[in-house]
């Protein structure tokens, strides 16, 4: 009786969580810049290998870019555990991919971090959890919000729900969209919450962050729905660039009209 009473408690909680989540708008971290005003930075992407594919290399030089730049914080574009996310919040992949490998004294800074397709292919609420934050407080990752870094506003953009064929052509995997379905819904939200904050914002610099590209000549290619709904947003409220992974190389793209 009294756990039933306790349960129900909770599941009236999760959905009032839920409501409020609807209609509030993206959450909003402030990380201060250095006292001179310059910001530091390092971004990396489609990165969770339990050290394998040359991850704990690649961790090592950034430990050592990292120092060099005296960097404020990392950012990570998604796809933060191959093939598929986390099991839950007690998969040793975090340890196994994350803490146990980015132990450079220049990578204990926070590291604000969105998901990628992978990651939505295994239990997508873990990475959200406080669970996690307690193992290692550096992993701050959220669907879709924003990092004011007075110099800079990011704006950390969910974009796995954008891509129809992960929806109509599963192809054998299992998409987490707890918390997302219906994907109209979430995306015309999504879309009316970035657009208001970017409008309010000041910073000298407004910089998109997200996990799949918007142009690419690598394997993925572009991006069609992102260039349909969420470019021409960026491109009303003046952000400068977009920062994305997916695509597992380097690419600067740049357009003339803005
Ligand atoms: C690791 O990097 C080396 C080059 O430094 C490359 O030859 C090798 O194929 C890479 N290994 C994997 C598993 O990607």
């Amino acid at each position: 009786m009294a756990k039933g009473g306790a349960a129900m408690a909770l599941a009236l909680l999760a959905a009032a969580a839920a409501l409020l989540c609807a209609v509030a708008a993206l959450p909003r971290l402030e990380h201060p810049a250095k006292t001179d005003g310059s910001l530091s930075l390092l971004v990396v992407g489609d990165w969770g290998r339990k050290g394998m594919y040359n991850q704990s290399r690649v961790a090592e030089q950034m430990g050592r870019v990292g120092e060099e730049l005296d960097i404020d914080f990392v950012v990570s574009t998604g796809d933060n555990f191959y093939e598929t996310g986390l099991t839950g919040v007690d998969d040793h992949a975090f340890e196994q991919s994350f803490t146990d490998i980015y132990t450079a004294k220049s990578l204990q800074k926070p590291w604000y971090l969105v998901l990628g397709n992978h990651d939505y292919k295994g239990n997508a609420l873990a990475q959200f959890s406080p669970v996690l934050r307690k193992i290692d407080s550096r992993f701050i990752c959220m669907r879709s919000f924003i990092v004011n870094a007075e110099i800079a506003d990011f704006f950390f953009i969910d974009t796995t729900p954008f891509q129809l064929k992960y929806w109509t052509h599963p192809k054998g995997n299992h998409y987490d969209w707890r918390g997302v379905a219906p994907r109209e819904k979430y995306i015309t939200n999504l879309l009316k919450d970035l657009d208001e904050a970017m409008k309010k914002s000041t910073a000298k610099w407004k910089i998109a962050v997200g996990h799949h590209t918007m142009r690419s000549v690598s394997h993925h290619g572009d991006t069609k729905e992102l260039l349909q709904l969420l470019l021409p947003i960026l491109k009303i409220n003046g952000v400068d660039f977009y920062i994305n992974g997916h695509d597992h190389c380097l690419e600067h793209i740049s357009s003339r009209d803005r």
